[in-house]
């Protein structure tokens, strides 16, 4: 087992990644500060996994919220169930909630953790690639709105992550790849010696291979924990970890939530982000066609839907998260490795961009 710990001073908190660590429930236990549990999960993940928690918690009173399985159920109807299941359950302010699953059951609990009697305890249990290298670490927590991806929510740190990686197993070969888009994103934002070992070991993450896949976790969760203990609440440079969001969440909006997977609305969107960044003569075309070229290695799309236009577009970006006094900022590259957050953008090149006039 690897641990690494994201330094918030007395919000400090420890990420387990190894395989098997379902099977050891002092992990969870150690965490737990009161005499109760409530696992939150959905109906794909009970079944395989939801017997290892409450087996770890067979000495507390604890019970499961299942929540139906989907991005378009990241709503505010679905939370009130976890309310509800609290409610009905008896749960206090010293209960524990457990969050079992990918981003959605994550980000879900993690918000019902932040609200219920003001904010109780919570772990996060990611059984998703994508849950394990982003959203289970951060405490960036919320529901989607119709009119905007992720636009209610809260921050709300775990008291620990607990990565088992053997969860994997039954994943889906699409979620691997949306994971892997995140992977990815690191590389691209900040660090060109692990873009070059993504390039050189896609195949091998692709094939599940476990020493490459806990590389990949690893190195993951070290960037997001030094990015996170820096800026917390994303006054600098966390939106650095947003390259591609503002693109994608307009896709992942505009088509319904759930038809194309975040990690693929992200893929696409570092595309995206990189043809501007190329127009603005920061990023080679060659560094565009790199990227793009090792996003579809991993099997990710890397062009926006057909049906949505560029008016689409600037609709859904217009209530990004990082517009600020009206103003739209993006994630760009200056080169490939180093990502700024700007609004400083030739705005025609942006049309371009969205009006798919440009290709890499
Ligand atoms: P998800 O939670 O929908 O999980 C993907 C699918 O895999 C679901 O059908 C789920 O039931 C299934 N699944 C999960 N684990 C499984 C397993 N081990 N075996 C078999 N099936 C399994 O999607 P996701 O990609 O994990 O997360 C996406 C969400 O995360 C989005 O809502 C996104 O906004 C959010 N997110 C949040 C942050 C953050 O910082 N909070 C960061 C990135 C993404
Ligand atoms: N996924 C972006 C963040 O946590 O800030």
């Amino acid at each position: 087992m690897q641990t690494l710990n994201l330094d918030l001073g007395d919000r400090s908190y420890p990420i387990y990644i190894g395989q098997g660590l379902l099977q050891l429930p002092e992990l969870l236990t150690v965490h737990v500060q009161g005499k109760s549990c409530v696992t939150v999960s959905n109906e794909t993940i009970a079944p395989l996994y939801l017997d290892s928690i409450n087996t770890a918690l067979k000495a507390y009173k604890q019970s499961a919220v299942i929540l139906p399985d989907g991005e378009a159920y990241k709503n505010l109807d679905t939370l009130n169930q976890i309310y509800t299941h609290l409610l009905e359950a008896k749960a206090d302010r010293k209960t524990t909630l457990i969050a079992l699953g990918g981003g959605v059951v994550g980000d879900m609990t993690g918000f019902a953790a932040a609200s219920y009697q003001r904010g109780v305890n919570f772990i996060q249990v990611p059984t998703t690639l994508l849950a394990m290298v982003d959203s289970s670490v951060g405490g960036k927590t919320g529901v989607n709105h119709a009119l905007g991806k992720n636009m209610i929510g809260a921050f709300h740190q775990p008291q620990a992550v607990i990565i088992d990686t053997n969860t994997l197993s039954t994943l889906a070969d699409r979620e691997l790849s949306a994971g892997i888009a995140e992977v990815i994103k690191y590389g691209l934002i900040r660090d060109l010696e692990f873009l070059a070992w993504l390039d050189e070991n896609m195949d091998a993450l692709l094939a599940r291979q476990p020493e490459a896949l806990s590389y990949a976790i690893y190195r993951s969760c070290q960037h997001k924990a030094e990015v996170v203990a820096s800026d917390e609440r994303e006054s600098g440079q966390r939106a650095l970890l947003n390259l591609g969001h503002t693109f994608g969440h307009a896709i992942e909006a505009a088509m319904g939530y759930g038809q194309w997977l975040h990690g693929e609305a992200v893929a696409t969107g570092m595309v995206m982000a990189a043809e501007l960044s190329a127009q603005m003569g920061w990023l080679a075309q060659a560094d565009v066609v790199y990227i793009r070229q090792l996003l579809e290695r991993a099997h990710l799309p890397v062009d926006p839907p057909t049906t949505m236009t560029g008016d689409d577009f600037m609709r859904y970006m217009s209530v990004d998260k990082k517009v600020l006094d009206g103003s739209l900022r993006l994630i760009l590259m200056k080169s490939l490795g180093e990502a700024i957050v700007t609004a400083d953008f030739d705005a025609d090149a942006l049309k371009r961009v969205l009006r798919r006039e440009v290709k890499g």
